[in-house]
């Protein structure tokens, strides 16, 4: 069976600007390299009611199961003020792949669980306050989930709801192979490298280590762990989980900007479901 992965699709910001809308050119290459799972991190677009119209002409254009975490961008209100996140985020729960709603079982031996996750500033640089990444504004750059994502609750406790959900979902599945999406990243790794005097700050909106310290504990069934958000498309292995970043991000960072086939195709990571099964901390 061949998973195939990818996220940050943004296609609202995208496609007026590519050659083939970049959902066809995601169903040509899914088709082109035979994937039987289409696993989607997130951020389609800045509204929910898009994403839900992708995802679905996604999942009829292929026939196989698509299954899909929200991004904070598909849960943004830009479009109507008045929505809070969680509208959105239950808006997008009528797609039947939507991991929000629950754990996928590929079959008796395999799981697949996630949800969007959220940060709670742990990977943010230790110079600054938790009272200066609530501000969640740097000099003249505002983290615009402050302006577009409106939770119920202060960010740290949005990120905790998520890790003691999918802490439920993991102790629940223990017997099982499992593979875990979270939108946000869970691990250090995947977090901006660069710029520190920037990114030292906005490290801190990109996800938790609490999620990568719960796909630790959980690390005999775990075998792959899938993020997005970041616009990386990196892989690494941690004990013997495989942490794979996805994601196809803005046409200005393509190559070739604008040419979606071309970028998509690349972009879009394969895994061969038997390549997991054989993981374990021996020869991970
Ligand atoms: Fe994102």
């Amino acid at each position: 069976m061949n998973i195939g992965i990818l996220s940050d699709l943004h296609i609202d910001t995208n496609n007026p600007g590519c050659s083939v809308p970049v959902e066809e050119a995601l169903c040509e290459a899914a088709l082109a390299q035979k994937v039987d799972l289409l696993l989607i991190g997130g951020d389609i677009s800045n509204n929910s009611a898009t994403t839900l119209k992708t995802l679905r002409y996604i999942r009829e254009r292929l026939s196989i199961p698509c299954l899909f975490v929200p991004g904070n961008h598909d849960l943004w209100n830009i479009h109507d003020p008045e929505r809070t996140a969680w509208d959105s985020y239950r808006e997008l729960q009528a797609f039947e792949g939507n991991l929000a709603n629950g754990a996928y079982m590929i079959n008796e031996e395999w799981a697949v669980v996630g949800d969007i996750g959220w940060y709670d500033y742990s990977f943010g640089a230790e110079s600054y306050t938790k009272e200066e990444f609530d501000r969640m504004t740097l000099g003249e750059r505002t983290w615009q989930d402050s302006l577009f994502a409106l939770w119920d609750r202060p960010t740290t406790e949005v990120c905790d709801y998520f890790v003691q959900k999918l802490d439920k979902q993991l102790s629940a599945l223990r017997d099982k192979k499992v593979i875990v999406m979270t939108h946000v990243l869970p691990h250090r790794y995947f977090t901006v490298p660069y710029a520190p005097e920037v990114w030292g700050y906005f490290n801190a909106f990109l996800g938790s280590e609490q999620y990568g310290k719960l796909i630790e504990s959980y690390a005999s069934s775990v075998k792959l762990a899938v993020c997005g958000h970041v616009h990386y498309r990196k892989s690494q292995t941690f004990g013997s989980t495989l942490y794979v970043c996805s994601c196809l991000g803005y046409t200005r960072e393509w190559s070739n900007p604008g040419d979606a086939r071309a970028e998509v195709a690349k972009a879009l990571t394969v895994i061969e479901l038997a390549s997991l099964e054989e993981r374990s901390p021996l020869n991970a």
